[in-house]
């Protein structure tokens, strides 16, 4: 499988890691022989038809700051460490699969969108652990895939490692979902927590989430929900057939959550969680700051993210697990290349 990589922050260096680390078992249990024929970043870019080294380009991150800096005795690789040339790999290489894992804009959902509708027109399958794409106009990026005949994943978008996206669709597959409610976002989860059980302020919970290096660079996306709201409009188009986007979520985010707030919730034996709940009767989609009793299994703490999801004839149930880290979202885009690599050879 011919790969073609956007980005190589935290979580392209864990994919990379975990293709050398895994590749027999890839092979032998899924037929899965990935291989990287072009990567960019910011910076510049590498590529090579007969499959990058995957050592030689994180030590070269590593070492220089970019891919740009692979090098080597490849001539296509040296023509790409022109940084402007990176995107335009897209157009110019032959690979079956597109990851895309540049970081998110809640603005243009650039530059990813841009990759992600190339990579589309020219026949190759997604994946995605960009969220903004997704959240601005997953319904109509769904269309854009079916038009192409390829396939767009995007398991690690909701939930990182932990199969959010896979149980909604799989785990309860002839079901017909009628609310999910939870908690999609680990920062404020950390810090509301913080304030409950080590009876921190606002302030020094904040404080020390960010020390902890928890919080998105840009502050807002986790502290008034963005991330949570992202999240939300990508589960409930692909677990309710929803076609909505992030402005149709009606969003609070935690700051205005006070001591006081934290300890009228405590009294009722519940806690503060930000919530994000999606309700296809009335086709609510919301996140903001609810109290949740603390016998509810949604009602985790720390980083931890849970959904429950309510069903016609299966009742509740709930999933839980990490909702972020470089290798748990690393898994997430193997899980999404299992998948293609089966529908690829059905097709064969
Ligand atoms: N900022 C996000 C969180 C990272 O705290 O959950 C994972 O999307």
């Amino acid at each position: 499988m011919r790969i073609i990589l956007c980005g190589f922050g935290v979580v392209g260096r864990s994919l990379a890691k975990l293709f050398e680390s895994r590749s027999d078992d890839l092979y032998a249990r899924y037929g899965l022989k990935p291989r990287v024929v072009g990567v960019f970043d910011s910076r510049g870019a590498a590529s090579d038809p007969s499959g990058l080294d995957l050592e030689r380009l994180v030590a070269s991150k590593a070492r220089r700051g970019t891919v740009g800096a692979y090098g080597g005795g490849d001539a296509a690789a040296r023509a790409a460490s022109d940084p402007p040339r990176g995107p335009q790999m897209i157009d110019e290489l032959d690979a079956d699969v597109l990851v895309e894992t540049t970081s998110s804009s809640y603005v243009d959902a650039e530059p990813g969108m841009s990759h992600i509708t190339a990579a589309m027109r020219r026949g190759m399958h997604v994946v995605s652990v960009n969220k903004g794409p997704l959240a601005l106009a997953l319904p109509s990026l769904t269309e854009l895939a079916a038009y192409n005949r390829v396939l767009l994943r995007f398991s690690g978008t909701v939930g990182g490692g932990t199969p959010v996206l896979d149980y909604a669709r799989n785990g309860l597959r002839g079901e017909r979902i009628t609310s999910f409610a939870g908690i999609l976002n680990g920062t404020t989860n950390y810090i509301l927590t913080g304030m409950a059980d080590g009876g921190q302020s606002y302030a020094a919970a904040l404080r020390d989430a960010r020390g902890r290096g928890y919080v998105e660079a840009d502050e807002s996306l986790d502290l008034d929900g963005v991330d949570a709201a992202a999240k939300l409009v990508i589960l409930a188009n692909w677990a309710m057939g929803m076609k909505v986007t992030l402005p149709d979520v009606s969003r609070t985010g935690i700051r205005g959550v006070s001591a006081r707030d934290i300890r009228r919730a405590a009294s009722k034996k519940c806690a503060v969680k930000l919530v994000a709940s999606c309700e296809s009767s009335g086709r609510d989609l919301a996140v903001g700051p609810r109290d949740v009793a603390l016998d509810d299994p949604v009602c985790v703490n720390g980083t931890l993210n849970a959904v429950s999801f309510t069903s016609e004839h299966s009742g509740t149930q709930t999933i839980i697990g990490k909702g972020a880290g470089g290798t748990e979202t690393a898994s997430s885009i193997l899980r999404d290349l299992i998948d293609i690599r089966k529908e690829m050879s059905r097709e064969q």
